[in-house]
């Protein structure tokens, strides 16, 4: 079934086209442009954004926010001098006119795998019919990209894609109700840096939002870090537990309404894989009636979290940001089949998209880690589950890493359920040059085994905390600073890996 459009377009705009998505359109995210309703556009040209990495390109500002309106962190361009510092961003979040109502909106907005050009949207709705209002941020404030634009809910859910975006930009956005007053909540996203642009990007990562620690304090605190973007590892939702077992819409209904969650999601797009806890713990393709839990995970799973199709509607894909970072999202869970942990066909694309990047950060999206802890106190505690328990693979992916000089590479892992930061290998093993970030977990019980770990050279950080991570790479520099974030908002650990 389609969405129907039933606002006529005011004004056409080069910006800011607006596609509708059916279910099944969003999940193939296929090629239909329905939809262009914009204001005028009147930012004037500016300087570049995306030219303080040193790539000198790019043609994305069209604010003027690069040199004056960096303010969403540190070594923002000021004054007029080239912006060397984060994406441009307006000074104050946009307020939405209208009245916030959180009872038709109860599960905000969420914004996925944006590219330089176009985002993802989902919103779950008790209304009707809907309309949109899509805002872009400049210098000074918030310029109106389009607004009127009407979508009528299937299932009670919105799904979009914007498209004609600006790259390196700030937008904000938020649904209205039938009486054009009631509105959801307004949520910011950036758009991804110019193919062939780079500047330092700053984005996050957790894992596990278990129930112990709901609702995820911790995730409350990304809204202040004007994040590029913003990965789950995994275990998003318990899909096994009670209540609501296996009903994984309501799972993810419940997710999306708390507020860590619904924070995180107000502050920036999304890039998700999945960890065993979306279908089953643990679970395995010869477990009795596991194939309807997998299809109906999956169905949940995409229309909860805007998400792009890989190749052959696979969950693994990549995202690229510019230059500067490329993010390598992986199935670790559903593609393990005759001994491996990854299907030979996810493996072939890893390697050879890893061998392919230009992005000076190869950013691995890793659901359970590749630390081989196999020679630490927690030994092979669990580690069946892990790449550690693959060995043929590890040491496949891990070869070609160094076979290849293949730098910038920075794995990044959840489902352990304690925060570290550690080589893969002790000295001497294939992977003793190579980082992985354990993030999370947000609220899931923390993993005892986590007090056999010392802090040491091969393990600087172990933290046995509920927790999400900020990273920031410095593609000039080939430094990625890592800190912990816990529940208050404070940084319970923190070191800058070189990864170049
Ligand atoms: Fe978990």
């Amino acid at each position: 079934m389609e969405f129907h459009r039933t606002h006529k377009p005011e004004a056409p705009s080069p910006h800011g086209r607006i596609r509708y998505l059916s279910r099944r359109e969003f999940l193939a995210v296929a090629s239909v442009a329905l939809a262009t309703s914009c204001a005028d556009e009147t930012g004037s040209q500016g300087a570049d954004p995306s030219s303080g990495g040193g790539s000198g390109g790019g043609e994305a500002g069209g604010d003027g926010l690069g040199a004056s309106g960096a303010g969403g962190g540190a070594g923002g361009g000021a004054g007029g001098a080239p912006p060397v510092g984060l994406g441009p961003e307006p000074p104050d979040p946009w307020e939405a006119p209208g009245e916030q109502d959180s009872d038709s909106f109860a599960w905000g907005v969420q914004t996925g795998d944006a590219t330089s050009s176009s985002v993802l949207v989902s919103m779950r709705t008790k209304e009707a019919s809907v309309t949109l209002t899509l805002m872009r941020g400049v210098s000074d404030g918030w310029q109106q990209v389009s607004a009127g634009m009407a979508a009528t809910p299937e299932d009670g859910v919105v799904h979009l894609e914007l498209e004609d975006l600006l790259p390196d930009t700030t937008y904000a956005l938020a649904f209205y109700g039938m009486d054009g007053q009631r509105r959801s909540r307004a949520v910011r996203f950036r758009t991804a840096l110019e193919p062939g642009t780079r500047r330092r990007v700053r984005f996050g990562a957790t894992s596990c939002l278990g129930s112990a620690n709901d609702p995820w304090p911790n995730l409350s605190h990304t809204l202040a870090e004007r994040l590029d973007f913003f990965l789950l590892l995994g275990d998003t939702i318990y899909g096994d537990n009670a209540p609501d077992a296996f009903d994984y819409p309501t799972k993810f209904q419940t997710a999306l309404s708390l507020s860590g969650l619904n924070d995180l999601t107000a502050g920036t797009s999304v890039v998700a894989t999945w960890d065993d806890h979306e279908i089953d713990n643990d679970w395995s393709w010869s477990d009795p009636g596991i194939q309807q839990h997998y299809d109906d995970a999956l169905v949940a799973f995409r229309q909860a979290i805007p998400q792009r199709k890989g190749a052959e509607d696979r969950l693994w894909r990549k995202l690229r940001w510019g230059t500067a970072v490329e993010l390598f999202v992986l199935d670790c869970r559903s593609e393990r089949l005759g001994g491996n942990y990854i299907s030979p066909e996810q493996m072939t694309w890893l390697k050879q998209g890893l061998s392919d990047s230009q992005a000076t950060f190869k950013v691995i999206l890793n659901s359970v880690p590749i630390l081989d802890f196999s020679t630490t106190m927690l030994g092979n505690l669990g580690g069946s589950n892990r790449w550690q328990g693959f060995p043929a693979q590890r040491e496949e992916i891990l070869s070609h890493l160094r076979n290849n000089s293949i730098g910038g590479v920075l794995w990044v892992s959840g489902d352990i359920h304690f925060g570290a930061v550690g080589r893969l290998d002790k000295p001497g093993g294939l992977g003793d040059d190579l980082w992985d970030v354990i993030c999370g977990p947000a609220g899931s019980p923390l993993n005892p085994g986590g007090y056999l770990l010392g802090e040491n050279d091969r393990m600087p950080i172990v933290r046995m905390a509920y927790n999400w991570v900020l990273f920031e790479g410095d593609p000039e520099t080939g430094s990625m600073l890592v800190r912990f974030i816990g529940d208050d908002g404070s940084a319970l650990a923190e070191i800058t890996l070189q990864l170049t």
